[in-house]
């Protein structure tokens, strides 16, 4: 399995974790390697690491990297040293609430370390975030499970994005329900969308399935519509950066359109997410913070070759939100959810 976050104990008994940089792949696999909270903040922020759950992970490990650079002679408290690294981290990429929980997770544990010291709180720590990577697998498990039940014995799946284990701490939330079908002896195949501008549909889910031996085709971003009307599609499937109390959903851009194109021709929309990708503190999607990104990703492709002329002004928003109306269930670890029925509960009601 796709390993995208690893953490590595040093032979000097210094922890690294390494994260797999999805910005070369499919053509190179190589690792960033990271040493304290600085680099790790690059590397969410420049997208070494990318999906909503393989964020948050990747934020936790931050914070015991943190925690290990602390140093006791700089006059500064570990707290507040602890609190800078929070906010370096959590200042990353503002949609995807995965980030913002697991950085509140590790907090509980080293936010009362009166009596602790920092090495070993740095034990803890790096512990703590392993234990989130682990359990994000069995919850990646369990989704696939409940949501591969959802799908005929032989289907299409149309899945836009990458919400595969390379998103995540391995496995896969949409790419999961996919894998979990295949291996009840499902006849799968998929519609992968590019997934333009930043191309994780291409780059990275056709990579996946095709390591896999899913049969996958790939297509750009407005041929769902046709496939659709040609009935070429049973279901559609994508993962989540931010689940609102009312059952709206952020997910990469261009996932409204297809929750639109799947109501208008009567095709489920499936979400599939970990509950820690709902923000029951918001009520609706039109508070979720919209990251937009650099115009270079729509005028360039690959770093070097310009495609647009120069002076043309450039929208890119990396998120939309697909009001819950348009969803026909969340699948998460937990069992499978109408967004009405989300809308009457709470966290601690599951
Ligand atoms: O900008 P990205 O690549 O981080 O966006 C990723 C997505 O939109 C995924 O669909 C989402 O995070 C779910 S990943 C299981």
């Amino acid at each position: 399995m796709i390993d995208a976050v690893r953490w590595v104990r040093t032979p000097e008994n210094q922890h690294e974790v390494h994260v797999l940089d999805q910005r070369l792949l499919p053509l190179r696999t190589e690792f960033m390697v990271c040493r304290n909270a600085d680099d790790m903040a690059v590397a969410i922020r420049d997208m070494v690491v990318r999906g909503a759950p393989a964020i948050g992970i990747s934020a936790a490990f931050g914070v015991a990297l943190g925690s290990q650079s602390f140093d006791s002679a700089s006059g500064i408290s570990y707290r507040k040293h602890m609190e800078e690294v929070s906010r370096l981290l959590g200042s990353t990429r503002p949609t995807a609430v995965n980030l913002f929980w697991a950085i509140e997770r590790m907090r509980f544990l080293w936010k009362d370390q009166a009596g602790t010291d920092s090495s070993s709180m740095t034990e803890s720590l790096f512990r703590e975030a392993q234990i989130i990577k682990d359990e994000d697998i069995r919850m990646n498990r369990k989704m696939g499970e409940h949501g591969q039940a959802l799908l005929p014995q032989s289907a299409t799946v149309l899945t836009h994005c990458n919400a595969g284990a390379l998103a995540t701490g391995g496995f896969g939330t949409a790419l999961g329900v996919i894998r979990a079908a295949v291996n009840a002896g499902k006849s799968i195949r998929v519609f992968a969308d590019e997934t333009r501008p930043y191309l994780q549909g291409a780059r990275l889910t056709a990579y996946e399935l095709v390591e896999d031996g899913i049969p996958t085709t790939l297509i750009t971003d407005g041929m769902g519509a046709s496939l659709m009307a040609k009935k070429k599609i049973d279901a559609v499937i994508v993962g989540a950066d931010r689940v609102t109390a009312n059952g709206d959903v952020a997910n990469k851009i261009g996932t409204y359109a297809l929750a639109v194109l799947a109501r208008a021709h009567g095709i489920p929309f499936y979400v599939a997410a970990p509950f820690s990708t709902i923000d029951f503190s918001m009520a609706s999607g039109s508070s979720i913070p919209i990251e937009e990104r650099s115009s270079r990703e729509i005028t360039h492709i690959g770093p070097d070759v310009r495609i647009a002329p120069e002076g043309v002004s450039v929208y890119n928003p990396a998120f939309d939100v697909t009001p819950g109306e348009f969803i026909t269930a969340i699948i998460t670890e937990k069992g499978v959810f109408r967004p009405e029925e989300l809308r009457q509960m709470s966290p601690q009601s599951i």
